[in-house]
C-alpha cells in the first residue's frame, strides 16, 4: 500500500522537483501540499507550488498556504539562489488551479484526522508550519508516522560556515519539532551535495521531452548557473527530492541513528545543526541522519517521475 504523505515545502526550484516525485511515485499517496515562506515569500512559494502542479498536470492534491515567516526572526528569502520569483526568474505559465480554502494547519489536521493509516511528512523548507502544528495539535501528532526533513548538515553550511538555509531560517521551529519526539530523519547538505545536477543529468532530463521535463530542465539550468556564478560548485545540488526518494525507496540512501541538536544562541553558530555522528557525547540518539546517496538510483527515480508526468 502506498505511504500517505503530506509535503510541506517552500518552492523553490528543488522543491518543485520534490512535488513532482511525490505526485508521481507509485509508492507514495500524496494527500496534501502545504507551503511555507523560505526560498520566497509565502505568496511566491504558494504560487510556485501551484505552478509545479499546473506544469506537471497534478490535479486533486489540495495545496494549503502556511506561515508567512519564521517563529522568532525576520524572513530572509533565498533570492540569490532561487531568483526573485523563487523559480529562477523564468517565465511562468498561467495557473490552472487555486489554493485550498484551508490553511496549512487545517489541511494537515484534516488529512491526519481522516487517514486510517499514519501519515508521513516530507518537509523541504523551514519547519515553521510543522512546529506550529505540533504546538497546537499534540494529540493528533500521534498520527504522524515520521518527518523526513531536508535541512541542516553534519558539516559545512550554505548560509554561514556551518548553518544550512532551512535550519537557519527557523531554528526555533526545528527545536520544537525535535522536542516533540516524532520520529525524525534529517537529509542534510552532507548528503544533498552528493546529488550534483551535472550537465549530463540536465540533458537526460531535457531529452524526456514532455512539458514537465522542458520546464524542469530550464529551472535546473538556472539553478546550476547560479551555483556556478557564486563559485559554490559548477553543478548545483538537487537537495529536496531526496526526502521524498527516501520515503518511496529507502535503498536510495544509507542512514545512521544519531543525536541532533540545534544551536539557538551562538554568536557565530545560531541555526547550526549539531550532529553527533561519531558518538562523542552521551546524549541519547534522537534522529536518523541520511548519510550516503546512491546517486544513479536517485536520478533514475527523478527521471522516471518526470517521464510519467504531463
Ligand atoms: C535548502 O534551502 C533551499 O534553498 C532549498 O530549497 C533547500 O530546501 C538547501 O539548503
Ligand atoms: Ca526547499
Amino acid at each position: 500500500m502506498p505511504t500517505p504523505v503530506i509535503l510541506d515545502c517552500d518552492p523553490g526550484i528543488d522543491d518543485v522537483v520534490a512535488i513532482w516525485l511525490a505526485a508521481a511515485h507509485p509508492a507514495i499517496d500524496l494527500r496534501a501540499i502545504t507551503t511555507v515562506a523560505g526560498n520566497g515569500t509565502i505568496d511566491h512559494t504558494s504560487r510556485n507550488a501551484r505552478i509545479a502542479c499546473t506544469v506537471a498536470g497534478i490535479h486533486g492534491v489540495p495545496i494549503g498556504q502556511g506561515a508567512p515567516g519564521p517563529l522568532a526572526q525576520k524572513l530572509e528569502t533565498a533570492d540569490w539562489i532561487h531568483g526573485a520569483n523563487a523559480l529562477g526568474g523564468i517565465d511562468l505559465p498561467q495557473l490552472a488551479m487555486g489554493l485550498d480554502d484551508r490553511d496549512a494547519h487545517d489541511l494537515i489536521r484534516d488529512v491526519l484526522t481522516q487517514s486510517t493509516q499514519p501519515v508521513t511528512i516530507a518537509a523541504t523548507g523551514p519547519l515553521t508550519n510543522i512546529a506550529t502544528f505540533v504546538e497546537r495539535q499534540p494529540e493528533l501528532c500521534r498520527k504522524i508516522e515520521r518527518i523526513v526533513w531536508m535541512g541542516g548538515s553534519t558539516g559545512r553550511g550554505n548560509v554561514s560556515p556551518y548553518a544550512e538555509f532551512n535550519a537557519s531560517t527557523d531554528p526555533e521551529a526545528l527545536d520544537i519539532v525535535l522536542a516533540s519526539a516524532i520520529p525524525f530523519t534529517m537529509v542534510g547538505l552532507n548528503i544533498t551535495h552528493q546529488a550534483q545536477i551535472t550537465r549530463e543529468v540536465r540533458s537526460r532530463i531535457r531529452a524526456i521531452g514532455n512539458a514537465t521535463a522542458t520546464f524542469g530542465a530550464e529551472l535546473l539550468e538556472r539553478f546550476c548557473s547560479t551555483y556556478d556564478a557564486f563559485g559554490e560548485m559548477p553543478d548545483g545540488p538537487l537537495h529536496d527530492p531526496i526526502t521524498v526518494a527516501l520515503i518511496a525507496d529507502p535503498a536510495v540512501a544509507t542512514t545512521q541513528k544519531s543525536r541532533l541538536d540545534i544551536e539557538l544562541h551562538g554568536d557565530f553558530t545560531r541555526g547550526v545543526t549539531v550532529v553527533d555522528l561519531l558518538e562523542l557525547t552521551s546524549r541519547p540518539k534522537n534522529v536518523t541522519v541520511a548519510v550516503d546517496l546512491d546517486v544513479d538510483r536517485y536520478w533514475s527515480l527523478i527521471e522516471t517521475a518526470i517521464r510519467s508526468l504531463a
